[in-house]
């Protein structure tokens, strides 16, 4: 038995092997469909994706394969269950992408994949086509093995990157054909090539608009300036003062429900390698900055943050315009970490946004889609697969991590399905995710594919 189950995974690893061209030829196919899920101009790309995602789920060897239609982009649905009385992995991914602008930065067009130095260029590389794709190749391996130790369903979405607005009532209605035992993302980074880590937080989102108008017209800037208040002036000041000279946000309550890291974890954390002069090159920048008393490793993952996202307001073209404009806006987010509540925050934002305008301006406020904060625990058993995964593949043990990006369904999961997901992404942080010359590691998608299986068979190992 023993010995057969080592010869499965030999199979597994010659068959990834000899398949290896193929599998990238095909995920090359599918990043040169633009399924931009913000812009409306690509609808039907997205649908191409999503029908592309689904005939590769079924030729890989999945039952049920299903293209839902929802009121946004579609959701790819297959499955392949093998024994009731055996555990459910639902594997969860997004074929949508990023816009790819600004797309003159870009040294390759976004969806004209190349290969180059390794890596594989284009929108979508790494974010999340190339790592939900590792998936479907993993499974077709198993498949093609009869190798598949557990039951697996699978969910791909388009609209991960715009908060996931239809796929929450989509598993509300679906209890019963998402229902699993644990969810598999691969959706986030590791640490290095030879760093292997696993996700064990996610920070949630709040995402705000804030409005304000002052005169009912733009006005001109020397007949009524100094004597009328400037929205645009208005809002600055605004948003400078949300963030005090410590770096701490300064709306009433903010930090109430923050649960602090005990500093065991703390100082692991700060084991995690990590060059901050490497980091700021990277970056084009002289110096970081964040909160008082908290590294640029903790800033970036355990603590809360507010980012002006966008701001405008006034006269913008070229040259000049003597205005007193009438209106200013700003898209401002806050990364949120566990305790807090998206809803909360918001409440908060708006009266102190409210509290602190000045009585010449009128203030609108438009909440836009919020995702909640994750912490899955190490003693929840299916980590221990994924670890003991990882370490198989890479020879390594690898280290948990929290990350500071959001994928809002992963608290939705729980509390609608009631089942935790292990965050087990391939990604590097480097790889350019959202912003130009995204591209994903052919190391890292192939990695990705062999510690797939290994994951299966541990997690079916502990099950049974
Ligand atoms: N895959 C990312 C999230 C991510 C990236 C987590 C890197 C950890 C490490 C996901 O596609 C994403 O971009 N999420 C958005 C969520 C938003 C659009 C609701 C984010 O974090 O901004
Ligand atoms: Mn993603
Ligand atoms: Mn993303």
């Amino acid at each position: 038995m023993l010995l057969n189950k080592k010869i499965k995974m030999d199979f597994i690893s010659n068959y990834i092997e000899t398949n290896k061209e193929r599998m990238l030829e095909e995920l090359l196919e599918v990043l040169r469909i633009p399924s931009v899920s913000a812009d409306p101009k690509y609808k039907e790309d997205t649908v191409r994706a999503a029908n592309w995602m689904a005939e590769k789920l079924k030729k890989a060897g999945a039952d049920n394969v299903e293209v839902c239609t929802t009121n946004g982009h579609p959701i790819v649905y297959g499955d392949k269950l093998i024994d009731s009385s055996k555990p459910t992995v639902l594997v969860y991914g997004h074929y949508d992408v990023q816009p790819a602008d600004p797309v003159e930065l870009w040294h390759s067009p976004p969806f004209e994949p190349v290969v180059k130095d390794g890596k594989i260029y284009a929108r979508g590389a790494c974010d999340d086509k190339g790592q939900v794709y590792m998936h479907v190749k993993a499974f077709e391996a198993m498949m093609a093995n009869d190798a598949l130790p557990v039951n697996v369903k699978f969910i791909i979405e388009g609209e991960e990157e715009v908060g996931s607005e239809h796929l929450e009532g989509f598993i509300k209605e679906n209890k019963e054909k998402l229902s699993c035992d644990v969810i598999l993302i691969s959706d986030t980074s590791i640490v290095a090539n030879d760093v292997p880590s696993i996700t064990v937080g996610l920070r949630g989102l709040c995402y705000m608009e804030v409005e304000l108008t002052g005169p009912n017209r733009d006005l001109h800037s020397g007949v009524y300036g100094g004597a009328i208040g400037n929205p645009v002036n208005a809002l600055c000041d605004m948003v400078s003062s949300l963030i005090d000279e410590n770096g701490h946000i300064t709306i009433e309550g903010f930090y109430d429900d923050v649960l602090e890291v005990s500093d065991e974890e703390r100082a692991a954390m700060n084991k995690t390698p990590f060059d901050e002069s490497v980091y700021k090159k990277d970056l084009g920048i002289n110096a970081v900055k964040g909160e008082s008393g908290y590294t640029t490793l903790e800033r970036k993952s355990i603590r809360p943050t507010l980012d002006v996202n966008g701001i405008w307001g006034g006269y913008t073209g070229d040259g000049t315009k003597t205005v007193l404009p009438s209106k200013a806006s700003a898209k401002i987010s806050m990364r949120l970490v566990p305790g807090q509540d998206s809803e909360v925050i918001a409440e908060k934002f708006e009266k102190h946004i409210n509290n602190i305008a000045p009585d010449y301006v009128s203030v609108k406020i438009t909440r836009h889609h919020g995702g909640e904060p994750v912490v899955v625990p190490l003693d929840f058993p299916p980590m221990q697969a994924a670890m003991k995964a990882m370490n198989k593949s890479f020879g390594k043990e690898p280290i948990p991590t929290r990350e500071g990006g959001s994928i809002p369904i992963v608290a939705l999961f729980e509390s609608v399905l009631g089942a935790k997901s292990i965050l087990m992404g391939f990604g590097l942080n480097s790889d350019a995710i959202h912003s130009p010359n995204e591209h994903y590691g052919l190391f890292n998608y192939y990695k990705g594919i062999e510690t797939i299986p290994w994951f299966f068979k541990y997690y079916a190992e502990m099950s049974s």
